[in-house]
């Protein structure tokens, strides 16, 4: 990863994905949350705040320094233990059904293959365990879609990767999560960017 990508983009997403954009969505998404829990794309640690009594671990899964570091100050003062456990969702370093649920804020955009994420979160959760996932992908418009694609490789350019077109409900469906609940909608802004899907799916 380069200087802008290790450096600047956590510094972006710290500045945009703060409490008065995302607290609302945030807060709806970690609702139910219990037991122990792995987040992956743990980023500079905004759902911290949110995170309910009933959660008694949280296994932070993120691979950028940067961002860990700007998350210090939350983790440090989270009256939930949060521990900085992986680097890549896509393959965690944790034994089979050991979480009851997990964690997923606008991070299936980023990784590179969002399907071997959700596997490998269906492997670690226990059967019955829940995903709680806000995330922004593919809108449910035509129109917006097209825009989507045109602007998909600036995006990905400017935002480490990130993809406006993952298809949200169909990769979760694909990894074998049925989605026991979730709202499809646009965010305030551009369409391009927030059409976002905010549900809990089920580990069978
Ligand atoms: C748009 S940010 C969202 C951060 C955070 N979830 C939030 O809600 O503010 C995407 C995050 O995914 C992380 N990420 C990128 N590749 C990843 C991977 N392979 N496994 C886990 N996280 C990854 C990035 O470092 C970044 O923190």
């Amino acid at each position: 990863m380069g200087f802008y990508v290790d450096r600047i983009v956590p510094r972006i997403i710290e500045f945009s994905c703060g409490p008065k954009a995302t607290g609302t969505h945030r807060r709806r998404v970690c609702q139910g949350l219990a037991g122990e829990v792995v987040e992956i794309g743990f980023g500079t640690g905004y759902n911290v705040a949110h995170y309910p009594a009933a959660v008694t671990r949280v296994a932070a899964v993120e691979p950028s320094d940067a961002s860990w570091k700007l998350a210090a100050r939350r983790v440090d003062g989270s009256g939930v233990p949060v521990e900085r456990s992986g680097l890549d969702g896509q393959r965690l370093p944790f034994a089979d059904h050991s979480f009851d649920a997990a964690l997923s804020t606008w991070t299936l955009c980023t990784i590179p293959d969002p399907g071997a994420a959700l596997r490998e979160l269906r492997r670690v959760l226990r059967p019955g365990g829940t995903l709680h996932f806000v995330e922004h992908g593919l809108a449910p418009d035509e129109r917006v879609r097209r825009w989507q694609r045109r602007l998909e490789p600036l995006q990905k350019r400017l935002m480490g990767g990130c993809r406006l077109t993952t298809p949200i409900a169909d990769t979760l469906t694909g990894a074998g999560f049925t989605i026991a609940d979730m709202d499809v909608f646009y965010e305030r802004g551009p369409k391009v960017t927030g059409a976002y899907s905010l549900g809990v799916a089920v580990s069978p």
